[in-house]
């Protein structure tokens, strides 16, 4: 196994996990990984990573009907947008990046993907899925593509419905990790105040 470069850890809005070139892929948890709510943060700095760049932003919520009084049974619509940026000098093939969904996720679109282990929309995700990329399923490097963003990167726009996240507090999944072959992903961090 190579020796790890530095990991880029970097403190973002959402969850943001680095990949690094090497033998083996580890996954990596987030007991702690509720937030609460953060100010706006400036883009993640992938600039400071030579890796695949991952992210995940919760964009927001809204209480669904029917309106209960027991809370981790209430329902939320939810938005959030999750990224996939190809920051190293090898073209990403085919990326996969599990998502560690955590509260009853029901998810009804996902744009710019398709979940290899659910099926059709709507699909409980609620042990969390693994996205691949459609229409772009690779990811292509910036010195092939003279820099050109969405040539080396992906979004996922995720709608669905998730349970029991009253606000303030941000629901963020338990992991992000890439699963393809091949990768390190030696950190992950999920944003404080
Ligand atoms: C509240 O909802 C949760 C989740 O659906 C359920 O497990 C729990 O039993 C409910 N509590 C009450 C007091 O109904
Ligand atoms: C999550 O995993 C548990 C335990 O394996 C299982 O009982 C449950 O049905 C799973 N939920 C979903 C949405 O797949």
């Amino acid at each position: 196994m190579k020796a790890l470069k530095t990991p880029c850890i970097l403190i973002h809005v959402a969850l943001i996990l680095l990949c690094l070139r090497t033998q083996i892929c580890y996954g990596q948890d987030y007991p702690d990984a509720e937030s609460p709510p953060a100010p706006p943060a400036p883009p993640p700095g992938q600039d400071l990573c030579n890796g695949i760049f991952l992210t995940y932003n919760f964009m927001g919520r809204e209480l669904l009907y029917p309106h209960l009084k027991n809370a981790s049974a209430q329902a939320w619509a939810f938005k959030a947008m999750a990224t996939v940026v190809n920051a190293g000098s090898e073209e990403l093939k085919a990326w996969k990046l599990f998502v560690g969904f955590r509260h009853r996720e029901i998810l009804v679109s996902a744009t710019g993907a398709t979940i290899i282990d659910g099926g059709d929309f709507p699909a409980a995700v609620g042990n969390g899925t693994t996205f691949v990329g459609n229409p772009q399923a690779d990811l292509k490097t910036a010195i092939e593509t003279a820099g050109d963003y969405p040539q080396i990167s992906a979004q996922i726009e995720i709608k669905g419905t998730q349970f029991g996240v009253k606000p303030p507090t941000i629901p963020m999944p338990k992991s992000l990790k890439l699963v393809n072959d091949g990768y390190l992903c030696p950190a992950a961090k999920n944003d404080g105040t």
